[in-house]
């Protein structure tokens, strides 16, 4: 026999089968904390209002701080056949104080129980996760001071393009975070309001006091609109979307460590801890670490993708549908939380090998538009002259088997006539680098002002 509610009109047990379809208590039960905290406060506001007794809400509450505690030390397992983690709890209340126990749930509904449940749940997770960001754009800042003058090819089309630094690189990464970083403040503020007290859907009569709870719950104020309340699943939609975006973010960030991994480049060494040897080939260290971040990013896209799917069409308010809502946040919110992790450390500790990017930055005549720009700056030819000419140049190189860096002014000029010798030190890769003083621009001193800038940024941030 299982304890099925509504069994006011409903008189047959379910079936096991039935269970198994419609019970969440195997995997709401991580609700427990946010289910308890609620109902504290839900008993709390009663009380205070004079809907329930004093006598009935200290029993209330002291059986709620038990359940806890018992939860807590495994003494309560949540694995019974329970509808879910609110009947669950509600249950072992009224088996524990009696009929105070079944005064709890006046004024609620499990509707709005499970949309303050959940909300916390996603507030929570949002400022752990803000807050490992945070940990991650200060160790890419760490990694990129000490990086300003480290050359690196940089890349379009994955080609060699033009002449960078590792730490302007790492800065690029450090500004998405940023991004993300806001994104997941700006929706805890955007959700920061209280369901509760909005029952099934419209409302109750009691005289109940939603601001008390929201001020307990420490939500801004109650939301709006109860209609809304119960039927919205958009604050874990976008829990789910800043995971996505910022989980994309650090795939791109992994496929590059692998990329940089590959003898073909040798341009970071991941350390041991964050490699894995093969078991057939003995040479082999794997960046098993890195793929696997870039992997744990399509389970995260699934899961944003599944919600949206399971919310559209539905009609207001509550429909069953939406306990599909949980297990996708969950897994999402588990899977950012150790990613984040992960990628600090493997960030920290990885090693940057200057020589191999600095000899990287002699293969593909980096500074090619370095001597365009300047055939246009100096020499006053235009551009699409300047670039033709250039092409020679390039030519001419590749014919001697070296660099344009490489280049003798005899060489050059030899091209074109009107090439005057100061274009030489121009053409040096390091050069051509620290010559993008543009705003935001690459060049060591770009690239410092970045750093500093987020840097102050982010102590702000941490309240330093
Ligand atoms: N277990 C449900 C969920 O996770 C909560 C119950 C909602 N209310 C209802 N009338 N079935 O969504």
């Amino acid at each position: 026999m299982s304890k099925k509610i509504a069994s006011a009109r409903i008189s047959t047990s379910s079936s096991k089968l039935l269970q198994e379809l419609n019970n969440s208590l195997p995997f709401d039960k991580v609700l427990y904390r946010e289910d308890i905290e609620g109902s504290r406060a839900h008993a709390y506001m009663l009380a205070e209002q004079g809907i329930i007794s004093k006598e009935d809400y200290a029993q209330i509450e002291q059986g709620l701080v038990e359940i806890y505690e018992e939860v807590e030390a495994g003494e309560f397992l949540l694995d019974g056949d329970d509808e879910d983690i609110h009947m669950a709890i509600e249950g072992r209340l009224t088996s524990k104080i009696g009929n105070a126990g079944k005064r709890l749930h006046t004024a609620r509904s499990r509707n709005d129980q499970v949309a303050l449940d959940f909300r916390l749940f996603v507030q929570k997770n949002t400022q752990k996760i803000a807050n490992l960001l945070l940990e991650n754009i200060a160790t890419l800042i760490k990694v990129a001071s000490e990086n300003t003058n480290t050359l690196l090819p940089g890349m379009t089309h994955l080609q060699h393009a033009q002449p960078i630094n590792f730490g302007f690189h790492m800065m690029a990464y450090a500004s998405m975070f940023k991004r993300d970083y806001e994104r997941f403040i700006s929706s805890y503020e955007r959700n920061n309001y209280s369901p509760i007290g909005c029952a099934a859907l419209a409302g109750t009569p009691h005289p109940i006091n939603r601001k008390t709870t929201a001020e307990k719950l420490g939500f801004k104020a109650p939301t709006l609109n109860c209609l809304d309340t119960v039927s919205d699943r958009d604050f874990a939609l976008e829990i789910l979307f800043n995971i996505s975006t910022m989980m994309m973010h650090m795939s791109r960030l992994s496929e590059e460590l692998i990329l940089w991994s590959a003898s073909e480049f040798k341009f970071v060494q991941l350390s041991d801890k964050h490699a894995t040897g093969s078991s057939i080939m003995p040479q082999k260290k794997n960046p098993d670490i890195p793929e696997l971040l870039r992997g744990k990013t399509g389970r995260v896209n699934g899961n944003l993708v599944a919600l949206l799917t399971v919310m559209k069409g539905l009609p207001l308010a509550y429909n069953k549908d939406m306990q599909e809502d949980k297990e996708g946040v969950f897994d999402s919110v588990k899977t950012a939380l150790l990613s984040l992790e992960v990628l600090n450390e493997m960030i920290g500790e990885m090693t940057v090998n200057v020589e191999q990017m600095e000899k990287a930055c002699m293969i593909g005549h980096l500074s090619a538009t370095d001597l365009a720009d300047y055939l246009v700056k100096e020499v006053g030819i235009p551009f699409r002259d300047a670039y033709h000419i250039t092409g020679n140049v390039v030519n001419v190189a590749e014919e001697k088997g070296v660099d344009i860096s490489e280049l003798s002014f005899e060489d050059l000029k030899a091209v074109d006539d009107r090439i005057t010798e100061g274009v030489v030190v121009l053409l040096d890769n390091r050069a051509s680098m620290n010559a993008r003083i543009s705003e935001g621009g690459t060049s060591s001193v770009r690239t410092q002002e970045q750093i500093d800038f987020l840097s102050s940024w982010l102590n702000k941030e941490k309240g330093e």
